[in-house]
């Protein structure tokens, strides 16, 4: 495991032990950490590199990886720049560590950015796993998402995201080109037992 403060993002970086999987970019939730997601990661990909960097934003103490205005509203000049400062990071990070280009794997916060990252750098991910994810960008850049694979995991009494917006950035990257999976648990804007295991299933196809 290497930790690390050379590159723009405090990280951490844990080399694969398996070849040909590809490696995944794990993006926690508000008040979470570059270490929050390593066992998710550790679950879902199986001996895959992770590459897991803290959000630069700070509220009210606690790391994300943009400004909000208020729960669900988003300060997008925010969102745009620090989906810029985060895929220069990601880029970084491969020449660092000699990484194939990554599968995105966030949450909340961290799958809203990656939402973002997809939509205005589309290059700099291979797909991603966005786990309780909403709309981004009111203002949809037009990316060409070509094919990249995507899964959505929402939950059905989510107080944070409503259906509405789920389906909403389900149809947007659709329509930019992705192959999207969007599915809706029996679940609130936690995680499941579910999300795990439809997570690991999916990047074994993928
Ligand atoms: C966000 O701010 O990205 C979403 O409201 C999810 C959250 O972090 O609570």
């Amino acid at each position: 495991m290497t930790i690390t403060t050379e590159l723009s993002h405090l990280h951490r970086s844990v080399p694969a032990t398996v070849a040909g999987r590809p490696p995944i970019l794990l993006l926690h939730g508000t008040g979470g950490d570059e270490n929050d997601l390593l066992p998710l990661g550790r679950t879902v990909a199986p001996g895959a590199a992770l590459l897991s960097p803290r959000g630069r934003v700070l509220e009210g103490g606690m790391p994300r990886f943009f400004r909000r205005l208020a729960e669900g509203v988003f300060d997008e000049e925010d969102v745009r720049r620090r989906a810029h400062e985060l895929a220069d990071f990601v880029q970084d990070a491969r020449d660092a560590y000699r990484l194939d280009t990554p599968i995105a794997l966030g949450f909340s916060n961290g799958a809203n950015i990656a939402a973002a990252v997809l939509q205005l750098r589309p290059e700099v991910l291979a797909g991603a796993v966005l786990l309780r994810a909403m709309v981004p960008l009111k203002d949809v850049p037009d990316a060409n998402l070509d094919g990249k694979p995507v899964l959505i995991l929402s939950g059905a009494t989510d107080p944070i995201v409503p259906a509405e917006n789920a389906a909403r950035l389900a149809a947007i990257l659709k329509g930019a080109g992705a192959i999207v999976d969007h599915r809706t648990l029996p679940a609130g804007h936690g995680l499941t037992q579910a999300d795990v295991m439809i997570t690991k299933t999916w990047l074994d196809q993928s």
